[in-house]
């Protein structure tokens, strides 16, 4: 329910900027000022409700600019519905997802746009916003995407992978490129080489190499780099920005670093499955690497210090979760005896800012560069700050009180994805949302779900706030 005002007290309020021992004041669904924690102003608040934050971080609700609800892949449909998905996003403590809506070939944006609100429409937890994925460049789609644009959906993704379903050639990206670059949209890239990786798949198949490790093998790190590469370019001969979505090879690291340094509109996201997994889960025998295929793929080890470091240095600027869930019983085992055929994705929207915070307790980014991965960077990359990703007078209530010192075990026993299995399971993290308010209502509140389907709205979005 949404109280008249709310105000939470006592806690330590972090955003990307700040970190300020202050409370907040709601009015309905939004914020309306913050005063010192004692302050003569703040302890003369009247509110309907008070929330006690004592001890815990009070912090904007988590902003994942790429998930893909009931996506369609494979053959199958990505186990989370809009309804279960931000449920679940909800206890994780985000309180904003950027779907993508899916053009399929021979059919409009239009259609892929409107397929996608049908899903969703009072169906989410929290605030949703759309991406559009471009898998049919023509004449008239690239029309379109000027009217998705002045809709609120300013950002379409691309992809240089999977010929024959989602793959765009180069002419047709850099006409998609073009056209953004005239009327204000983003392009994201999915950035590997899959023309030559399909030439390596039939190679491992035909070689016997069956094995889900094998996905991450033919799916090979130069191949993600070259597209990356290509991508920049491109995109600098169209004169248009570029977001290269799901880095995980420190070589596309170094060319998105090379682009930066330029001085370009190039920028960067990669997940937490890339910072905390690796090949050595691909490799994990009797077919349980299958859970963890993904494309990009995992990558050695080795690959997560170029990332960590890139997010330290900006040459990444997002992390998202790229939650694609499929089931490992009915759907992943699809790919039994043949790894092209496992369905690509991996669940973790209910993981994220839990991981970002333990990645801060493990000395990799400080607690405000938390915030503004998780947050405030994708709310202004996909032009929804400062309405959300911030905790300012005037932003939407969004907002996570957030225990730093709670200890937990992630599960698929405990989560709230429909998943049948977790990629973090048995890992132990510490910090977890405790209570979460979306548009000043509280949805979840220590482990119990106070929500309900429908309080989501769809969120229209500015164009990206970063191009210079
Ligand atoms: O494996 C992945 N990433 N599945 C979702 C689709 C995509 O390419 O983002
Ligand atoms: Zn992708
Ligand atoms: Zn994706």
């Amino acid at each position: 329910m949404t109280h008249g005002r709310t105000v939470i007290r006592n806690g330590l309020v972090i955003t990307a900027a700040d970190e300020l021992h202050v409370d907040v004041l709601i009015d309905g669904e939004r914020v309306v000022a913050l005063a010192a924690t004692g302050s003569p102003e703040a302890r003369a608040w009247q509110a309907d409700a008070t929330i006690d934050a004592t001890d815990c971080y009070v912090i904007p609700g988590g902003v994942d600019a790429h998930t893909h609800m009931e996506l369609p892949f494979g053959g199958t449909f990505a186990s989370d519905t809009f309804e279960t998905g931000t449920r679940a996003a909800a206890f994780g403590g985000t309180t904003t997802i950027v779907d993508f809506a899916v053009q399929s070939v021979g059919h409009s944006l239009r259609e892929g746009l409107d397929a996608w609100h049908a899903k969703a429409q009072g169906n989410c937890a929290i605030d949703y916003a759309f991406h559009m994925i471009m898998s049919d460049v023509t004449e008239q789609s690239l029309k379109e995407m000027d009217l998705l644009v002045e809709e609120g959906v300013t950002s379409f993704k691309l992809f240089m992978a999977y010929p024959g379903v989602f793959y765009s050639d180069d002419g047709r990206i850099l006409r998609a490129m073009q056209r953004s670059a005239g009327n204000g949209g983003l392009i994201m890239m999915h950035a590997e080489n899959g023309i030559a990786i399909d030439v390596l798949v039939e190679q491992a198949l035909a070689a016997g190499h069956t094995d889900p490790r094998y996905h991450g093998e033919v799916r090979r790190e130069l191949l993600e780099a070259e597209a990356t590469h290509r991508a920049i370019q491109l995109a600098r001969v169209a004169g248009s920005p570029l977001y290269v979505v799901h880095v995980s090879a420190e070589q596309a690291v170094t060319e998105l670093a090379q682009a930066r340094d330029l001085g370009l509109n190039v920028f960067g996201e990669t997940c937490p499955q890339y910072l905390f997994l690796s090949t050595d889960n691909l490799a994990e025998p009797d077919f349980e690497g299958a859970k963890y295929v993904c494309s990009t793929p995992l990558r050695p080890k080795e690959h997560q210090a170029a990332l960590w470091r890139g997010l330290r240095t900006n040459d990444l600027s997002v992390v998202s979760t790229d939650h694609c869930p499929f089931c490992f019983v009915g759907q992943k085992d699809l790919g039994r005896g043949d790894f092209s055929k496992i369905p690509n994705g991996l669940p973790g929207v209910e993981n994220r800012m839990d991981l970002l915070h333990q990645a801060h307790l493990d000395g990799h980014i400080s607690r405000r560069r938390w915030i503004e991965l998780a947050c405030a960077t994708p709310a202004r990359m996909f032009g929804l700050y400062p309405r959300k990703g911030t905790i300012a007078p005037g932003a939407d209530a969004d907002i996570v009180i957030f225990d730093p010192r709670e200890r937990y075990t992630m599960s698929a026993a405990t989560h709230h994805m429909n998943v049948d299995y977790s990629a973090y399971e048995g890992r132990q993290v510490t910090g977890r949302a405790r209570t979460v308010l979306s548009r000043g209502a509280v949805v979840v509140d220590r482990g119990e779900y106070l929500g309900h389907a429908g309080h989501g709205t769809f969120v229209p979005r500015a164009t990206c706030q970063y191009l210079h």
